[in-house]
């Protein structure tokens, strides 16, 4: 399905040969935040094969990793060292084109803007900056080359993630099945309506994504239970399982849905990618509605 290019051939996207115009027509992107301040929940591996999976159907995707971490950047193959310009130059320099720093993956149609080193101490520097909280949101809300521009946030509820959040239309929250999973939600959740309140008064919860799942443990039913008791029909029918596949794949620099595309894991992000497209048909229809009755009764 997905043909494996040359990895060396990162290169950026005004660059490429384009051979289908229309689809590399600047248009406003969809931008989503795969986000949850607790560690080692499944935000990368969501984030990367959940871009993946979007590109895989044709659409074409900006992954920007905003971990200092690096984890989706390594896990696409893309050396640290290789890496000239990153999230921390989008945040830091203005007028610059997320278009223009985009390097090409493995994966047709996915791109990625790598994190690095210097975005360890964009925290510190952030608190002084001016309009410290847009600065991402001004960089990226603009005709870009993408249908969808992907998120993965850092373990913190940190000014990176506030610029996040303040920049996308949406966020996915992965949750580990385990017994801590809601923990520190209510925590997000109050984030999240900070945000809205005074920010992004648009932002809103994309689905939230269950994420490890176990069927032999029966602690992973419990906690897939209460997670759907709280959030209510937010959380998104497809289920991620626990799967050594995913966990294998970016020692490999690929994506799952690449290293190993019949694997249960694999074959459940794809699943989400299409639950993904059919919410945000909905969402669409849903603004569309909207606009129509707010013209209707001006
Ligand atoms: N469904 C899964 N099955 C098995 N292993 C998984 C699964 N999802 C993620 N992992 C593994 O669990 C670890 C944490 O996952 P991941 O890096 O995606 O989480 P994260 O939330 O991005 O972590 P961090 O908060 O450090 O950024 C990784 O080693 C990853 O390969
Ligand atoms: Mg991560």
């Amino acid at each position: 399905m997905i043909s494996a290019h040359d990895a060396a051939n990162r290169t950026p996207v005004s660059l490429e040969k384009q051979n289908n115009q229309t689809q590399n027509q600047p248009r406003l992107p969809r931008l989503l935040a795969v986000c949850n301040q607790k560690g080692g929940v499944g935000k990368t591996t969501t984030a990367v094969n959940m871009a993946t999976a979007l590109a895989a159907v044709g659409k074409r995707v900006l992954l920007i990793d905003l971990d200092p971490q690096g984890n989706a950047t390594t896990g696409l193959g893309i050396a640290r060292s290789a890496i000239r310009k990153s999230a921390y130059d989008l945040i830091f320099e203005e007028g610059l084109d997320p278009a223009q720093l985009a390097i090409s993956t493995k994966v047709p149609g996915l791109y990625v803007l790598p994190s690095s080193v210097h975005l360890s101490g964009a925290e510190i520097e952030l608190v002084t900056a001016k309009r410290r909280e847009y600065r991402l949101r001004e960089s990226l809300r603009r005709p870009l080359p993408f249908d969808y521009v992907i998120i993965d946030c850092p373990p913190s509820l940190s000014l990176l993630t506030l610029n996040a959040l303040v920049a996308v239309d949406s966020i996915v929250v992965p949750l580990q099945c385990e017994f801590y999973a809601l923990e520190g939600l209510s925590h997000l959740v109050k984030t999240i309506d900070r945000v809205k309140a005074t920010f992004n008064p648009k932002l809103d919860i994309h689905g939230v994504l269950l994420t490890m799942y176990d069927p032999r443990n029966r602690l992973s039913g419990a906690v897939a239970e209460d997670v759907r008791e709280f959030f209510g029909d937010k959380v998104y029918k497809t289920i991620i399982p626990r799967n050594v596949r995913l966990s294998e794949a970016p020692s490999y620099g690929l994506p799952a849905i690449v290293y190993d595309m019949k694997c249960p894991g694999a074959k459940a992000y794809i699943m989400l990618a299409s639950e993904i497209i059919k919410r945000e048909k909905q969402i669409l229809n849903t603004d569309l509605a909207t606009h129509l009755q707010e013209k209707v009764s001006a």
